[in-house]
């Protein structure tokens, strides 16, 4: 990991910006606090016909590039129950988009867009590599040597943003790490992920290599599991091509490299700027893993998921027509007055229960284990190896941002040196 140095901070930045303009198509200049609309809508009902972003007021582009299927009815959902109806009925709502648009281009390589049986079958390829008890393997493998790497490029200096210089970093060369690739190409692969037409000839001239030489030789990495995998198709066991590869490669890094930054950094400024929960968890780091879940309930980097009504049917007193696309609002969903009381506290305290921070149902987040795993072993090594680890005053004070992709705009800190 001594390459680790090598990694431009700059071109980070700019990879990792949310008012870049990587992020413009996903509203990330997006600056108004949606909770309080959120609240206002659920008061009114918890299904509103529209899109989430209109609702509340964001008037910018749509998720990918412009508002996917202008021409179907689209519908928004803000409380807990309704979601959780929406994500356990696969019957009336799938993953799959059932009109053409940016979505569809992946749906038959990408298993987030996979239903039923199929989704399945694609699903437990690699669950096994993403069980809880794997968590070891990922933080021994990858994320500790990341994580301490990087804490030695800037520990000397008493200041740094975080957000760049460590949260973006560690999840990108997590997986990148498990895909057998080094750190010099990791920042062509997040620009690959990222770029509206998710560039595959760029992670193609990466991963065929590595996916070659793992077909001949394979390692302890996730490529390896991939080539040893065997699906069966119309009855026939065959091995995962080229292409199917390469579909869970881009689904794993655009879902798992962005997200987790994110979150790290949400995390991180609610210990900062609720500095009682973060003396509680510097003394007893039991607590970081309820702070790391309750940041998840309070502030989920992805604040909705959608799914495409197949028939007619009726939510919360709504008629949806078939064809229709529903939008779950996860993060309103998280605040449910019903489910949690003083929803909007940042309160590590509370009797959590179960979140739609991963989302919920047969497409719950395959690397929420693996996420958890990061966020933890960031925060702890941070708080062991920075003394007096506290926001920095003087810095311009961060916001979060966002509209469809939320996180901080910095995560500017200070510490003690010796
Ligand atoms: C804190 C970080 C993360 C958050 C908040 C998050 C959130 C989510 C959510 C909400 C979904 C559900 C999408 C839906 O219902 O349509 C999801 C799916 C998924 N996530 Fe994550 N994720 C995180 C980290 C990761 C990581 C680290 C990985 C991989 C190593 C990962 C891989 C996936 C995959 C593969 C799916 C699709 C699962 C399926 O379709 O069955 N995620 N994630």
């Amino acid at each position: 990991m001594s390459d680790i140095v090598t990694l431009d901070p700059r071109r980070i930045r700019e990879l990792f910006d949310l008012r870049s303009d990587v992020y413009a198509s996903r509203g990330g200049s997006f600056e108004k606090n949606p909770y309080p609309d959120f609240h206002r809508l659920r008061e009114t009902g918890p299904v509103h016909p529209g899109v989430l972003g209109p609702l509340v007021g964001y008037h910018g582009e749509g998720f990918f590039q412009g508002l996917p299927f202008p021409e179907l009815p689209h519908f928004s959902v803000f409380d807990y129950a309704t979601c959780q109806d929406v994500l356990r009925d696969g019957h009336t709502f799938v993953s799959r988009p059932t009109a053409p648009g940016p979505e569809l281009d992946m749906a038959d390589s990408v298993m987030l867009y996979f239903d039923g049986d199929r989704h399945r079958r694609y699903r437990a390829l690699v669950q096994g590599s993403f069980v809880p008890k794997r968590g070891a393997w990922w933080t021994e493998r990858w994320i500790r040597t990341t994580v301490h790497a990087l804490i030695d490029t800037f520990q000397g200096n008493g200041r740094a943003d975080l957000n760049v210089e460590f949260c973006a970093a560690i999840p990108l060369l997590t997986i990148c790490g498990s895909f057998g690739v080094g750190v010099e190409d990791a920042l062509r692969i997040r620009e690959a992920a990222t770029s509206a037409g998710r560039d595959r000839a760029v992670l193609a001239e990466i991963l065929l290599p590595i996916i070659s030489a793992r077909r001949g030789q394979p390692q302890d990495d996730i490529i390896s599991v991939l080539v040893q995998a065997e699906i069966t198709e119309d009855g026939v066991r065959q091995a995962l091509s080229d292409t199917d590869i390469l579909g869970f490669a881009l689904l794993l890094l655009a879902a798992g490299s962005g997200t987790t930054w994110k979150q790290m950094g949400i995390t991180l400024l609610a210990l900062l700027t609720h500095p009682h929960w973060l003396e509680a968890v510097r003394a007893d780091r039991a607590l970081l893993r309820p702070a790391i879940e309750e940041s998840l309930r309070w502030l989920p980097t992805d604040p909705m998921f959608s799914r495409y009504a197949v028939r007619d049917t009726e939510l919360g007193g709504v008629a949806i027509p078939a064809g229709s696309v529903v939008h779950l609002c996860f993060a309103a969903a998280n605040r449910d007055p019903a489910r949690w009381e003083r929803p909007d506290e940042f309160d590590p305290s509370r009797p959590l229960g179960a979140h739609l921070g991963f989302g919920g149902g047969p497409h719950i987040c395959l690397g929420m284990h693996v996420a958890r795993a990061e966020l933890h072993t960031a925060i702890d090594a941070l708080l062991d190896r920075l003394p007096g680890l506290r926001l920095d005053e003087a810095a311009e004070q961060p916001r979060i941002v966002g509209m469809y992709e939320r996180g901080p705009t910095s995560v500017p800190v200070v510490w003690e040196t010796r």
